[in-house]
Protein backbone atom coordinates (compact mmCIF):
# COMPACT_ATOMS: atom_id res chain seq x y z
CA UNK A 1 0.00 0.00 0.00
CA UNK A 2 2.14 3.01 -1.20
CA UNK A 3 4.06 2.91 1.94
CA UNK A 4 0.36 3.96 4.08
CA UNK A 5 1.10 1.60 6.89
CA UNK A 6 -2.42 -0.19 8.20
CA UNK A 7 -3.03 1.54 11.43
CA UNK A 8 -2.58 -2.02 14.65
CA UNK A 9 -6.44 -2.10 15.32
CA UNK A 10 -7.33 -2.93 11.56
CA UNK A 11 -8.54 -6.34 10.87
CA UNK A 12 -7.01 -6.88 14.56
CA UNK A 13 -8.03 -9.56 17.24
CA UNK A 14 -8.66 -8.10 20.69
CA UNK A 15 -8.88 -9.88 23.46
CA UNK A 16 -10.95 -8.40 26.95
CA UNK A 17 -9.57 -9.35 30.10
CA UNK A 18 -12.14 -9.14 33.45
CA UNK A 19 -9.24 -8.33 35.44
CA UNK A 20 -10.99 -9.96 38.23
CA UNK A 21 -11.48 -13.26 37.13
CA UNK A 22 -8.21 -14.10 34.99
CA UNK A 23 -5.74 -14.76 36.84
CA UNK A 24 -5.04 -14.42 40.97
CA UNK A 25 -1.21 -14.29 42.10
CA UNK A 26 -1.32 -13.28 45.75
CA UNK A 27 -4.58 -16.02 46.71
CA UNK A 28 -6.82 -13.05 47.37
CA UNK A 29 -9.04 -14.89 45.37
CA UNK A 30 -9.60 -12.17 42.94
CA UNK A 31 -7.15 -11.54 39.87
CA UNK A 32 -4.99 -9.18 39.71
CA UNK A 33 -2.22 -7.59 37.37
CA UNK A 34 0.56 -9.60 38.34
CA UNK A 35 -1.68 -12.61 37.09
CA UNK A 36 -3.02 -10.86 33.96
CA UNK A 37 1.10 -10.97 33.47
CA UNK A 38 1.35 -15.07 33.66
CA UNK A 39 -1.33 -15.31 31.45
CA UNK A 40 0.10 -13.00 28.47
CA UNK A 41 1.86 -15.88 26.87
CA UNK A 42 -2.24 -17.27 26.62
CA UNK A 43 -3.19 -14.22 24.65
CA UNK A 44 -0.22 -13.97 22.49
CA UNK A 45 -0.52 -17.82 21.66
CA UNK A 46 -4.23 -17.23 20.19
CA UNK A 47 -2.66 -14.96 17.65
CA UNK A 48 -4.51 -11.78 19.41
CA UNK A 49 -2.93 -8.12 18.50
CA UNK A 50 -4.08 -6.18 21.82
CA UNK A 51 -5.53 -6.80 24.76
CA UNK A 52 -8.35 -5.06 26.50
CA UNK A 53 -9.02 -4.41 30.38
CA UNK A 54 -12.04 -3.77 31.89
CA UNK A 55 -11.08 -0.83 34.63
CA UNK A 56 -8.82 -1.74 36.78
CA UNK A 57 -8.93 1.71 38.76
CA UNK A 58 -9.76 2.48 42.52
CA UNK A 59 -13.32 1.52 42.52
CA UNK A 60 -15.68 0.57 45.88
CA UNK A 61 -16.63 -2.23 42.77
CA UNK A 62 -20.79 -1.26 43.12
CA UNK A 63 -20.52 -1.83 39.42
CA UNK A 64 -17.67 -3.90 39.20
CA UNK A 65 -15.19 -1.31 38.64
CA UNK A 66 -17.16 1.03 36.23
CA UNK A 67 -17.86 2.90 39.28
CA UNK A 68 -14.62 4.99 39.41
CA UNK A 69 -12.64 6.67 42.49
CA UNK A 70 -9.44 7.89 41.19
CA UNK A 71 -8.81 7.45 37.01
CA UNK A 72 -5.47 7.94 37.55
CA UNK A 73 -4.42 4.90 40.01
CA UNK A 74 -4.69 1.31 40.58
CA UNK A 75 -7.23 -0.77 42.84
CA UNK A 76 -4.66 -2.06 45.23
CA UNK A 77 -6.17 -5.65 44.90
CA UNK A 78 -5.45 -5.67 41.27
CA UNK A 79 -1.89 -4.23 42.47
CA UNK A 80 -0.03 -0.87 41.99
CA UNK A 81 0.46 1.61 39.43
CA UNK A 82 4.15 -0.56 39.19
CA UNK A 83 2.02 -3.44 38.21
CA UNK A 84 0.60 -1.73 35.55
CA UNK A 85 3.79 -0.43 33.90
CA UNK A 86 5.15 -3.67 33.92
CA UNK A 87 1.94 -5.14 32.29
CA UNK A 88 2.23 -2.93 30.03
CA UNK A 89 5.59 -3.40 29.00
CA UNK A 90 5.18 -7.67 28.98
CA UNK A 91 2.86 -7.02 26.70
CA UNK A 92 4.51 -5.27 24.35
CA UNK A 93 7.00 -7.76 24.92
CA UNK A 94 5.15 -9.96 23.57
CA UNK A 95 4.01 -8.06 20.52
CA UNK A 96 0.40 -7.25 21.93
CA UNK A 97 -1.18 -3.71 22.42
CA UNK A 98 -2.90 -2.40 25.46
CA UNK A 99 -6.47 -1.22 25.03
CA UNK A 100 -7.91 0.47 28.65
CA UNK A 101 -11.43 0.63 29.78
CA UNK A 102 -12.29 4.73 29.80
CA UNK A 103 -15.68 5.29 31.45
CA UNK A 104 -16.01 8.83 31.12
CA UNK A 105 -20.06 9.13 31.62
CA UNK A 106 -19.95 8.76 35.40
CA UNK A 107 -17.63 8.42 38.26
CA UNK A 108 -18.05 6.75 41.37
CA UNK A 109 -19.97 8.59 43.76
CA UNK A 110 -17.13 8.31 45.89
CA UNK A 111 -14.26 10.01 43.50
CA UNK A 112 -13.76 13.00 45.22
CA UNK A 113 -14.65 15.36 42.51
CA UNK A 114 -17.63 14.42 43.91
CA UNK A 115 -17.71 16.48 47.01
CA UNK A 116 -14.99 19.52 45.56
CA UNK A 117 -15.68 19.59 42.21
CA UNK A 118 -20.17 19.58 42.07
CA UNK A 119 -20.30 21.45 39.06
CA UNK A 120 -18.67 18.62 37.17
CA UNK A 121 -22.35 16.51 37.61
CA UNK A 122 -25.56 17.00 36.70
CA UNK A 123 -28.25 18.15 38.90
CA UNK A 124 -32.19 18.71 38.77
CA UNK A 125 -33.32 21.77 38.90
CA UNK A 126 -35.93 20.94 41.40
CA UNK A 127 -36.28 19.45 44.76
CA UNK A 128 -36.84 16.07 42.99
CA UNK A 129 -36.18 14.16 39.76
CA UNK A 130 -36.33 16.83 36.60
CA UNK A 131 -37.70 14.48 34.53
CA UNK A 132 -39.21 11.13 33.84
CA UNK A 133 -35.36 9.31 32.72
CA UNK A 134 -34.69 6.10 34.12
CA UNK A 135 -31.65 3.96 35.32
CA UNK A 136 -30.74 1.35 32.82
CA UNK A 137 -30.50 -1.00 35.89
CA UNK A 138 -34.11 -0.01 37.21
CA UNK A 139 -35.36 2.63 38.80
CA UNK A 140 -35.47 6.62 38.60
CA UNK A 141 -32.45 8.02 37.45
CA UNK A 142 -32.52 10.57 39.80
CA UNK A 143 -31.27 10.47 43.65
CA UNK A 144 -31.07 12.89 46.45
CA UNK A 145 -27.84 13.59 47.17
CA UNK A 146 -26.46 12.05 50.35
CA UNK A 147 -24.55 15.59 50.86
CA UNK A 148 -27.91 17.69 50.56
CA UNK A 149 -27.30 19.25 47.64
CA UNK A 150 -30.68 18.59 45.66
CA UNK A 151 -30.59 15.81 43.61
CA UNK A 152 -28.16 14.26 40.87
CA UNK A 153 -28.49 12.39 38.12
CA UNK A 154 -27.22 8.71 37.50
CA UNK A 155 -27.74 7.01 33.90
CA UNK A 156 -27.00 3.43 35.53
CA UNK A 157 -26.46 2.73 39.85
CA UNK A 158 -26.87 5.81 41.84
CA UNK A 159 -23.44 4.83 43.05
CA UNK A 160 -22.93 6.57 39.61
CA UNK A 161 -23.26 10.19 39.23
CA UNK A 162 -23.17 11.24 35.74
CA UNK A 163 -20.43 14.02 34.85
CA UNK A 164 -21.84 17.08 33.23
CA UNK A 165 -20.26 16.89 29.70
CA UNK A 166 -21.77 20.39 28.64
CA UNK A 167 -18.86 21.70 31.14
CA UNK A 168 -15.73 21.93 29.39
CA UNK A 169 -13.98 21.52 32.88
CA UNK A 170 -14.92 17.65 32.45
CA UNK A 171 -13.73 17.30 29.37
CA UNK A 172 -9.86 18.85 30.32
CA UNK A 173 -10.13 16.97 33.44
CA UNK A 174 -11.06 13.60 32.19
CA UNK A 175 -8.90 14.46 29.41
CA UNK A 176 -5.82 14.55 31.85
CA UNK A 177 -6.41 10.85 32.88
CA UNK A 178 -6.03 9.58 29.22
CA UNK A 179 -3.02 11.55 28.80
CA UNK A 180 -1.83 9.91 32.15
CA UNK A 181 -2.30 6.34 30.56
CA UNK A 182 -1.49 7.26 27.23
CA UNK A 183 2.28 8.46 28.90
CA UNK A 184 2.45 5.10 30.88
CA UNK A 185 2.04 3.56 27.47
CA UNK A 186 -1.19 2.50 27.14
CA UNK A 187 -2.35 2.04 23.34
CA UNK A 188 -5.90 2.82 23.29
CA UNK A 189 -9.39 2.88 25.02
CA UNK A 190 -12.67 1.03 24.96
CA UNK A 191 -14.59 4.36 26.03
CA UNK A 192 -17.27 3.11 28.08
CA UNK A 193 -21.62 4.27 28.00
CA UNK A 194 -20.95 7.23 24.90
CA UNK A 195 -23.91 7.77 24.05
CA UNK A 196 -25.16 8.73 27.38
CA UNK A 197 -22.38 11.65 27.28
CA UNK A 198 -24.68 14.52 26.09
CA UNK A 199 -28.14 14.61 26.93
CA UNK A 200 -31.43 17.04 25.82
CA UNK A 201 -29.95 20.27 26.90
CA UNK A 202 -33.64 20.95 27.94
CA UNK A 203 -33.67 18.06 29.91
CA UNK A 204 -37.19 17.05 28.32
CA UNK A 205 -38.91 13.83 29.05
CA UNK A 206 -38.27 10.48 27.52
CA UNK A 207 -40.98 10.17 24.77
CA UNK A 208 -42.90 6.83 25.53
CA UNK A 209 -42.53 4.18 23.67
CA UNK A 210 -45.17 3.43 20.52
CA UNK A 211 -47.29 0.69 21.74
CA UNK A 212 -47.61 -0.70 18.05
CA UNK A 213 -43.77 -0.07 17.58
CA UNK A 214 -43.05 -2.28 20.55
CA UNK A 215 -46.18 -4.94 21.49
CA UNK A 216 -44.37 -6.17 24.32
CA UNK A 217 -44.20 -3.84 27.30
CA UNK A 218 -43.49 -4.71 31.15
CA UNK A 219 -46.38 -4.50 33.42
CA UNK A 220 -44.60 -1.48 35.20
CA UNK A 221 -45.38 1.36 32.94
CA UNK A 222 -42.77 3.52 34.56
CA UNK A 223 -39.97 0.79 33.75
CA UNK A 224 -37.27 1.01 31.35
CA UNK A 225 -38.43 -0.85 28.33
CA UNK A 226 -41.25 1.48 28.35
CA UNK A 227 -39.59 4.75 26.99
CA UNK A 228 -37.83 5.10 23.77
CA UNK A 229 -34.47 7.43 25.32
CA UNK A 230 -34.40 9.37 23.01
CA UNK A 231 -33.59 12.75 25.21
CA UNK A 232 -31.61 10.63 27.95
CA UNK A 233 -29.16 10.16 25.46
CA UNK A 234 -27.42 10.49 22.21
CA UNK A 235 -28.14 13.88 22.44
CA UNK A 236 -27.77 15.66 18.75
CA UNK A 237 -24.65 17.61 19.28
CA UNK A 238 -23.13 14.27 20.94
CA UNK A 239 -20.35 14.57 18.52
CA UNK A 240 -18.98 17.51 20.38
CA UNK A 241 -18.18 15.51 23.16
CA UNK A 242 -16.45 12.81 21.33
CA UNK A 243 -14.70 15.04 19.44
CA UNK A 244 -12.62 16.61 22.80
CA UNK A 245 -11.98 12.98 23.77
CA UNK A 246 -10.47 12.33 20.42
CA UNK A 247 -8.37 15.38 20.91
CA UNK A 248 -6.99 14.39 24.69
CA UNK A 249 -5.82 10.57 23.35
CA UNK A 250 -4.08 11.91 19.98
CA UNK A 251 -4.28 9.56 17.62
CA UNK A 252 -4.36 6.04 20.26
CA UNK A 253 -7.17 3.80 19.40
CA UNK A 254 -10.36 4.31 20.43
CA UNK A 255 -13.49 2.43 20.44
CA UNK A 256 -16.91 3.36 21.83
CA UNK A 257 -19.29 1.58 23.41
CA UNK A 258 -23.01 2.92 21.74
CA UNK A 259 -26.07 1.47 22.45
CA UNK A 260 -27.86 2.52 19.30
CA UNK A 261 -28.64 1.20 15.47
CA UNK A 262 -25.52 0.89 13.33
CA UNK A 263 -26.90 4.15 11.08
CA UNK A 264 -26.95 6.61 13.80
CA UNK A 265 -23.06 5.61 14.30
CA UNK A 266 -21.90 8.16 12.12
CA UNK A 267 -21.40 11.11 14.77
CA UNK A 268 -19.58 9.05 16.94
CA UNK A 269 -17.88 7.55 13.94
CA UNK A 270 -16.48 11.26 12.90
CA UNK A 271 -14.03 10.83 15.82
CA UNK A 272 -13.39 7.38 17.10
CA UNK A 273 -11.56 4.91 14.98
CA UNK A 274 -14.59 2.22 15.54
CA UNK A 275 -17.53 1.54 17.55
CA UNK A 276 -18.91 -1.99 18.43
CA UNK A 277 -22.00 -3.17 16.37
CA UNK A 278 -24.25 -4.19 19.26
CA UNK A 279 -26.88 -4.71 15.96
CA UNK A 280 -25.05 -7.79 15.06
CA UNK A 281 -24.06 -8.66 18.97
CA UNK A 282 -27.99 -8.22 19.67
CA UNK A 283 -29.58 -10.35 16.72
CA UNK A 284 -31.15 -13.35 17.32
CA UNK A 285 -28.92 -16.21 16.24
CA UNK A 286 -31.08 -16.86 12.88
CA UNK A 287 -29.28 -16.32 9.08
CA UNK A 288 -32.06 -13.15 8.31
CA UNK A 289 -31.36 -11.36 11.21
CA UNK A 290 -27.54 -11.69 11.05
CA UNK A 291 -27.65 -10.78 7.73
CA UNK A 292 -29.42 -7.78 7.78
CA UNK A 293 -26.97 -6.69 10.88
CA UNK A 294 -23.99 -7.49 8.61
CA UNK A 295 -25.74 -5.33 5.99
CA UNK A 296 -26.16 -2.19 8.59
CA UNK A 297 -22.76 -2.03 9.97
CA UNK A 298 -20.93 -2.75 6.49
CA UNK A 299 -23.24 0.76 5.00
CA UNK A 300 -20.71 2.37 7.51
CA UNK A 301 -17.32 1.52 5.40
CA UNK A 302 -15.37 -1.17 5.74
CA UNK A 303 -14.00 -1.75 9.40
CA UNK A 304 -16.12 1.21 10.78
CA UNK A 305 -17.82 -1.37 12.90
CA UNK A 306 -16.02 -3.74 15.26
CA UNK A 307 -17.00 -6.48 16.17
CA UNK A 308 -18.06 -8.64 19.18
CA UNK A 309 -19.96 -11.35 20.38
CA UNK A 310 -19.85 -11.57 24.41
CA UNK A 311 -18.65 -9.62 26.90
CA UNK A 312 -18.56 -8.84 30.47
CA UNK A 313 -22.45 -7.59 30.75
CA UNK A 314 -24.40 -10.61 28.91
CA UNK A 315 -25.05 -14.32 28.62
CA UNK A 316 -21.71 -16.25 26.96
CA UNK A 317 -22.11 -17.75 23.81
CA UNK A 318 -23.13 -21.19 24.38
CA UNK A 319 -26.28 -19.33 26.83
CA UNK A 320 -26.97 -16.70 23.95
CA UNK A 321 -26.35 -18.63 20.78
CA UNK A 322 -26.64 -22.63 22.06
CA UNK A 323 -23.32 -24.51 22.71
CA UNK A 324 -23.79 -26.18 19.07
CA UNK A 325 -23.74 -23.30 17.32
CA UNK A 326 -20.26 -21.68 19.57
CA UNK A 327 -17.94 -22.84 16.94
CA UNK A 328 -19.54 -21.25 13.79
CA UNK A 329 -19.98 -18.04 16.44
CA UNK A 330 -16.28 -17.94 16.15
CA UNK A 331 -15.91 -18.45 12.42
CA UNK A 332 -18.24 -15.51 12.01
CA UNK A 333 -16.84 -13.18 14.00
CA UNK A 334 -13.06 -13.69 13.19
CA UNK A 335 -14.22 -13.93 9.60
CA UNK A 336 -15.14 -10.56 9.31
CA UNK A 337 -13.38 -7.10 8.51
CA UNK A 338 -12.34 -4.77 10.77
CA UNK A 339 -11.22 -5.02 14.85
CA UNK A 340 -13.18 -8.29 16.51
CA UNK A 341 -13.07 -9.10 20.07
CA UNK A 342 -13.01 -12.28 22.23
CA UNK A 343 -14.30 -12.07 25.68
CA UNK A 344 -11.95 -14.11 28.19
CA UNK A 345 -13.07 -17.78 28.07
CA UNK A 346 -15.00 -17.51 24.74
CA UNK A 347 -11.83 -19.15 22.99
CA UNK A 348 -12.78 -22.46 25.34
CA UNK A 349 -16.91 -22.53 24.88
CA UNK A 350 -17.23 -21.27 28.72
CA UNK A 351 -20.28 -20.68 29.47
CA UNK A 352 -22.74 -19.02 31.96
CA UNK A 353 -21.83 -20.05 35.55
CA UNK A 354 -24.21 -19.45 39.06
CA UNK A 355 -23.30 -16.75 40.27
CA UNK A 356 -22.53 -17.02 43.79
CA UNK A 357 -25.05 -19.91 44.19
CA UNK A 358 -28.55 -19.74 45.63
CA UNK A 359 -29.18 -17.82 48.56
CA UNK A 360 -25.96 -15.89 48.36
CA UNK A 361 -26.26 -12.13 47.62
CA UNK A 362 -24.98 -10.88 44.13
CA UNK A 363 -22.12 -8.82 43.64
CA UNK A 364 -23.98 -7.56 40.63
CA UNK A 365 -27.41 -6.21 41.46
CA UNK A 366 -28.31 -6.40 37.75
CA UNK A 367 -27.67 -10.43 37.55
CA UNK A 368 -24.23 -10.23 35.64
CA UNK A 369 -22.50 -12.26 37.67
CA UNK A 370 -22.89 -15.69 35.79
CA UNK A 371 -21.41 -14.23 32.26
CA UNK A 372 -17.92 -13.12 34.89
CA UNK A 373 -16.77 -16.46 36.56
CA UNK A 374 -13.06 -17.05 36.79
CA UNK A 375 -11.17 -18.33 33.63
CA UNK A 376 -10.73 -22.22 34.01
CA UNK A 377 -7.00 -22.85 33.14
CA UNK A 378 -6.82 -26.47 34.33
CA UNK A 379 -8.85 -29.15 35.62
CA UNK A 380 -7.39 -28.36 39.29
CA UNK A 381 -10.25 -27.91 41.71
CA UNK A 382 -9.57 -24.10 41.18
CA UNK A 383 -9.35 -24.18 37.92
CA UNK A 384 -5.18 -22.89 37.96
CA UNK A 385 -7.37 -19.45 39.04
CA UNK A 386 -6.48 -19.24 42.57
CA UNK A 387 -4.77 -20.89 45.16
CA UNK A 388 -7.19 -19.10 47.50
CA UNK A 389 -11.12 -19.03 47.73
CA UNK A 390 -12.47 -17.18 44.43
CA UNK A 391 -14.65 -14.39 44.75
CA UNK A 392 -17.05 -16.14 42.45
CA UNK A 393 -17.17 -20.01 42.13
CA UNK A 394 -14.65 -21.41 39.14
CA UNK A 395 -16.98 -23.63 36.79
CA UNK A 396 -16.41 -27.61 36.77
CA UNK A 397 -12.85 -27.52 36.05
CA UNK A 398 -12.91 -30.87 34.69
CA UNK A 399 -15.57 -29.79 32.07
CA UNK A 400 -13.76 -26.82 29.41
CA UNK A 401 -10.33 -25.51 30.44
CA UNK A 402 -7.60 -24.50 28.24
CA UNK A 403 -5.13 -27.25 29.68
CA UNK A 404 -6.99 -30.06 28.09
CA UNK A 405 -7.77 -28.02 24.92
CA UNK A 406 -4.59 -27.32 24.25
CA UNK A 407 -3.53 -31.20 24.10
CA UNK A 408 -6.87 -31.70 21.92
CA UNK A 409 -6.63 -30.46 17.95
CA UNK A 410 -10.37 -30.83 17.79
CA UNK A 411 -10.85 -28.20 20.64
CA UNK A 412 -12.59 -25.20 20.02
CA UNK A 413 -9.25 -23.56 21.44
CA UNK A 414 -7.47 -25.09 18.61
CA UNK A 415 -10.06 -23.61 16.02
CA UNK A 416 -9.68 -19.77 17.41
CA UNK A 417 -6.64 -20.07 17.06
CA UNK A 418 -6.55 -21.61 13.32
CA UNK A 419 -9.46 -18.99 12.71
CA UNK A 420 -7.20 -16.05 14.13
CA UNK A 421 -4.21 -16.53 12.48
CA UNK A 422 -6.11 -17.12 8.98
CA UNK A 423 -7.65 -13.98 9.23
CA UNK A 424 -3.84 -12.57 10.06
CA UNK A 425 -2.56 -14.01 6.54
CA UNK A 426 -4.78 -14.46 4.32
CA UNK A 427 -8.81 -12.75 4.92
CA UNK A 428 -8.35 -9.46 3.28
CA UNK A 429 -10.53 -7.24 1.67
CA UNK A 430 -13.64 -6.25 1.84
CA UNK A 431 -16.85 -8.36 2.45
CA UNK A 432 -19.78 -9.28 0.26
CA UNK A 433 -22.28 -11.40 1.07
CA UNK A 434 -23.35 -13.55 -1.19
CA UNK A 435 -27.02 -13.64 -2.07
CA UNK A 436 -27.41 -16.94 -3.72
CA UNK A 437 -27.67 -19.09 -0.94
CA UNK A 438 -29.75 -21.88 1.24
CA UNK A 439 -32.02 -20.66 3.79
CA UNK A 440 -30.42 -20.66 7.09
CA UNK A 441 -27.16 -20.44 6.14
CA UNK A 442 -25.00 -16.87 5.92
CA UNK A 443 -22.23 -16.48 3.35
CA UNK A 444 -20.01 -14.22 2.38
CA UNK A 445 -16.59 -13.64 0.43
CA UNK A 446 -13.78 -11.38 1.26
CA UNK A 447 -11.73 -10.29 -1.43
CA UNK A 448 -11.61 -12.11 -4.74
CA UNK A 449 -10.75 -15.75 -3.20
CA UNK A 450 -12.26 -16.77 0.15
CA UNK A 451 -15.97 -17.51 0.85
CA UNK A 452 -16.98 -18.10 4.40
CA UNK A 453 -20.25 -20.01 5.30
CA UNK A 454 -22.34 -21.32 8.07
CA UNK A 455 -25.32 -22.69 8.79
CA UNK A 456 -27.68 -20.93 11.52
CA UNK A 457 -30.24 -22.82 10.93
CA UNK A 458 -32.07 -25.66 11.81
CA UNK A 459 -31.75 -28.26 9.01
CA UNK A 460 -28.84 -29.13 6.87
CA UNK A 461 -28.64 -26.61 4.35
CA UNK A 462 -26.93 -26.42 0.94
CA UNK A 463 -23.75 -24.95 0.84
CA UNK A 464 -22.31 -22.38 -1.53
CA UNK A 465 -19.73 -23.46 -4.24
CA UNK A 466 -16.21 -22.57 -2.44
CA UNK A 467 -13.02 -24.34 -3.44
CA UNK A 468 -10.75 -26.23 -1.04
CA UNK A 469 -11.28 -25.52 2.66
CA UNK A 470 -8.72 -23.41 4.86
CA UNK A 471 -10.91 -24.58 8.24
CA UNK A 472 -13.54 -26.09 8.88
CA UNK A 473 -15.65 -25.61 12.15
CA UNK A 474 -15.67 -29.24 13.28
CA UNK A 475 -13.91 -31.42 11.10
CA UNK A 476 -9.87 -31.03 10.78
CA UNK A 477 -9.80 -33.90 8.39
CA UNK A 478 -11.54 -31.45 5.85
CA UNK A 479 -8.69 -29.14 5.50
CA UNK A 480 -7.08 -29.01 1.95
CA UNK A 481 -10.08 -31.07 0.28
CA UNK A 482 -13.08 -29.67 -1.46
CA UNK A 483 -15.41 -27.49 0.50
CA UNK A 484 -18.32 -29.20 1.24
CA UNK A 485 -21.68 -29.28 -0.38
CA UNK A 486 -24.42 -29.51 2.73
CA UNK A 487 -23.46 -27.72 5.68
CA UNK A 488 -25.47 -29.34 9.16
CA UNK A 489 -26.91 -26.86 11.72
CA UNK A 490 -23.62 -25.32 13.13
CA UNK A 491 -21.62 -26.00 10.73
CA UNK A 492 -19.54 -23.72 8.48
CA UNK A 493 -16.22 -23.32 6.93
CA UNK A 494 -13.82 -20.69 4.82
CA UNK A 495 -12.54 -22.03 2.31
CA UNK A 496 -10.21 -20.29 -1.02
CA UNK A 497 -11.41 -20.67 -4.09
CA UNK A 498 -9.49 -22.81 -6.68
C1 LIG B 1 -20.96 -0.43 30.24
C2 LIG B 1 -20.22 -1.57 30.89
C3 LIG B 1 -21.07 -2.12 31.99
C4 LIG B 1 -21.34 -1.02 32.99
C5 LIG B 1 -21.97 0.20 32.32
C6 LIG B 1 -21.94 1.41 33.21
O1 LIG B 1 -22.13 -0.87 29.62
O2 LIG B 1 -19.87 -2.54 29.94
O3 LIG B 1 -20.46 -3.21 32.63
O4 LIG B 1 -22.20 -1.49 33.99
O5 LIG B 1 -21.27 0.56 31.16
O6 LIG B 1 -20.64 1.90 33.36
MG1 LIG C 1 -5.33 -11.44 43.73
Amino acid sequence: MDGAREPWWSDATIYQIYPRSFQDSDGDGEGDLAGIVQRLEHVAALGADAVWLSPIYPSPMADGGYDVADYEGVRPTFGTLADADALIAAAHRLGLKVVFDAVPCHTSIEHPWFVERPEFYTWSDRDGPQNNWRSTFGGGAWARDPHGRGWYLHSFYPEQPDLDWRNPEVAEAFGAALRFWLARGVDGFRLDALDRLLKDPERRDDRVRDASSSPVLPEDDAGYAQLEHDRSRNAPDIGTAIAQLRAAAGDAFLVGEVYLRSEQLAPYLDALDTAFSFELFQAPWTAGAVRGALAAAAALGDGRAAWVLSNHDFPRLPNRVGAANVRAAALLLLSLPGTAFVFQGDEIGMADGQGRGPGAEPDDRHGRDRHRHPMVWDASPQGGFTSGTPWLPVNDPGGVNVADQERDPGSILRLYRDLIALRRTALRGPLALLADRAPGVVAFTRGDDHVVALNLGDAPAAAPAAGTVLRHTHDLARSDSAAPGTLAPGEGFVAVRS
